[in-house]
């Protein structure tokens, strides 16, 4: 009589690991079905880290960041490669031929169907960031700003970069395409940052030495507009932004200098200004 009692006992606990093992197996696969647009990968889902380091922020760099992420004339400005914005008439102009109508393209803002129209073929786009309309840019949304793939697509997988100092960010020695209309408050020092390093201020030979040095970055990185990019050195994206996150980061910016340092302890040394010394600095 022992024996079809132990056979019951094996049925019951096989079942008891088949009901627990049933809601693994299908929640492992939950949402392979449902496809999203480039719009709305979710970049923290695979890069948690840089995400984490984002959440443990809390300040007014990242809060200015997440403003100028909703604001879509200035996203879909950058995007389509801006050099000028004229609230007056409505319209942006660039410094490339995108649809190869022998000249360059200006955008204008159709109201009624609340997109940007290119000139020629007449071409509707707007670069929302927004991804689920809640009118907030959330810390996912936010990485496509400074790493959209490719301008007007949205396609691929986001291997740009925009560095602090890119012609339409912060700017750089050769351009300094923000055009501070696009926002509401006065950015216009925010924007011309790189511009301003570059002329003598106490920190530019910083800057304009990291400008020089070539980082393994190549251009390509940086989104481009039929022409080379400003902040580059040959094929190269330049170290310039280091200097950027070198102070407006917790990066360590490791630098070597060979300047004659003012002599604190020789009270009759020359005085001068740290940018006037002809010095080189090594950035790492
Ligand atoms: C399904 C996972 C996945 C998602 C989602 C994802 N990435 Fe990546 N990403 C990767 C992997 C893996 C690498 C590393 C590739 C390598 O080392 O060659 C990478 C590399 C990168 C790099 C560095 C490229 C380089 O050359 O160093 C950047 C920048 C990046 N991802 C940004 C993003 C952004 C922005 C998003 C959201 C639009 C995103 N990723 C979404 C998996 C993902
Ligand atoms: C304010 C601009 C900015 C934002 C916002 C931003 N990044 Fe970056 N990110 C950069 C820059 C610039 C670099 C290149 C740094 C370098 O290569 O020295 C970079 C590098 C990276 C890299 C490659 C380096 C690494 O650490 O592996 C990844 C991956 C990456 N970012 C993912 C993201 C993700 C994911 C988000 C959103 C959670 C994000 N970034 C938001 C500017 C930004
Ligand atoms: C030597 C350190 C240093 C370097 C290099 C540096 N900054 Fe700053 N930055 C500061 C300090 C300090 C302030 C605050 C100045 C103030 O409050 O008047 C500041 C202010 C700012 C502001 C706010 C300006 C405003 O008007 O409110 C922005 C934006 C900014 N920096 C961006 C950048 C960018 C982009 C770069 C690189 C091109 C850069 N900074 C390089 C130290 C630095």
């Amino acid at each position: 009589m022992q024996k079809p009692i132990y056979f019951v006992l094996i049925a019951v606990s096989l079942f008891a690991v088949a009901i627990t093992a049933v809601p693994q197996t299908l929640s492992l696969y939950s949402g392979s079905h449902e496809f999203v647009s480039g719009t709305n990968v979710d970049c923290a889902k695979c890069h948690s880290d840089v995400h984490t380091e984002m959440l443990a922020l809390n300040n007014s760099v990242l809060a200015a960041h997440k403003r100028a992420a909703l604001n879509v004339n200035y996203t879909t400005y950058l995007a389509i490669g801006g050099v000028d914005y004229d609230p007056a008439v409505g319209n942006i102009t660039t410094n490339m031929d995108g649809d190869n109508s022998g000249s360059n393209d200006t955008w204008e803002w159709n109201s009624s169907t609340q997109m940007w129209v290119r000139d020629n073929d007449s071409k509707s786009y707007q670069m929302d960031l927004d991804a689920n309309e809640n009118d907030i840019v959330e810390y996912n949304e936010l990485c496509r700003l400074c790493h959209q793939t490719t301008p007007i697509t949205e396609s691929g997988h986001a291997s740009t970069r925009r560095f602090c100092d890119d012609d339409r960010c912060h700017g750089n020695s050769d351009y300094n395409y923000t055009d501070s209309e696009l926002f509401t408050n006065d950015v216009t020092s925010k924007v011309s940052i790189g511009k301003v390093l570059s002329s003598a201020t106490v920190h530019d030979m910083f800057y304009l030495n990291a400008s020089t040095q070539a980082t393994s970055r190549i251009i390509g990185e940086i989104p481009a507009f039929g022409y080379t990019p400003g902040g580059t050195v040959d094929s190269s994206v330049s170290k310039s932004y280091m200097a950027c996150v070198g102070c407006h980061s917790e990066t360590n910016a490791t630098l070597q200098t060979t300047n004659m340092h003012y002599l604190h302890e020789d009270p009759n040394a020359e005085k001068q200004r740290y940018s006037c010394i002809n010095g080189t600095i090594t950035i790492g």
